[in-house]
């Protein structure tokens, strides 16, 4: 099973040749991971007093922040710590866009740069209910924030200080995935997105994409026979690497790991080369009508 396209990108910021872009591109969009082994975020040395677990308010898994607001959330923190973060933090979303633009020049138009987080946790032993448990396989989808289309391209490095690996599985690919669990997912319900809205349960309207990737995202966290049975694979992704994925068409779980930064990029539909390939059009072949 192909589940990783590498691509060996060292330190530097000049433009890619034509050929590096397209392998780029035709890898993300046909559903793989682009792994850059040797090119990875650069943590400072004033960088350190960051990692610890207990940044974090208690409700909250990761620190989030939004580039374009400057904004920080989840953490509890004294104001110099706080400083420091965002200062990581604004350094890590300009690099991650800077890293996009490079090896993805054609999503350039419509990129909205969403939010970046940093995951302090070790994630395997971390308690957590099924639905939220990133150990299970699954594709990404957000309960309240719905993309109406868009793609989800995840940016990630592991920054792990004492060279530990990020440890993910990646299953099987999308359409497989699909068509294992349609059948038990009812269609959505007439005005439900207009309540859900109505009730700001969502910021915006869940477009029957939306729901079917929620209800996607949940029955395969929720089969724990198809977790253990299905085929996937291990990667390690080593401490200064960086990868990217289309992870709401990738099924993936990371089982093992500290410390990573990640970026949420969302794309226009109209930038992708294969459209036909995107879990939109491939719900739509499948449920056999429009879903935005
Ligand atoms: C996920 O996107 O499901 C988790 C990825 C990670 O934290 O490594
Ligand atoms: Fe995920």
């Amino acid at each position: 099973m192909k589940t990783t396209e590498v691509i060996d990108l060292g330190p530097g910021t000049e433009a890619l040749s034509q050929d590096v872009c397209d392998r780029t591109i035709e890898a993300l969009e046909a559903g793989y991971v682009v792994f850059l082994p040797r090119y990875g975020f650069p943590v400072t040395d004033s960088d350190k007093p960051l990692f610890s677990p207990s940044l974090l308010n208690k409700d909250s898994k990761n620190v989030s922040y939004n580039p374009a607001t400057r904004k920080l959330g989840g953490i509890t923190t004294s104001q110099e710590t706080t400083a420091l973060l965002q200062g990581m933090m604004q350094r890590f979303a300009d690099f991650a866009r800077q890293l996009l633009m490079r090896v993805s020049p054609d999503y350039r138009n419509g990129l909205n740069q969403a939010r970046a987080s940093f995951r302090p946790v070790e994630i395997e032993g971390r308690a957590s209910s099924w639905r939220k448990d990133d150990t299970r396989l699954h594709v990404d989808a957000f309960p309240s924030s719905p993309t109406q289309g868009k793609r989800i391209l995840r940016l990630f490095c592991n920054i792990n200080p004492d060279g530990r690996g990020r440890i993910w599985r990646i299953g099987e690919p999308f359409e497989q995935v699909a068509k294992r669990f349609l059948s038990s997912i009812k269609p959505p319900v007439p005005f439900s997105a207009t309540l859900l809205q109505l009730f700001g349960i969502t910021k915006s309207r869940q477009t029957p994409y939306d729901y079917y990737m929620l209800r996607l995202h949940d029955a395969m966290k929720a089969d724990e026979r198809y977790q253990a049975e299905v085929e996937k694979i291990e990667l390690d992704f080593p401490a200064g690497s960086t990868w990217l994925v289309f992870a709401d068409q990738v099924s993936h779980a990371a089982i093992r790991g500290q410390y990573q930064l990640e970026q949420t990029f969302l794309i226009d539909l109209e930038q992708l080369r294969h459209k036909d390939q995107s879990p939109l059009r491939t719900l739509e072949r499948l449920v056999g009508q429009k879903l935005i």
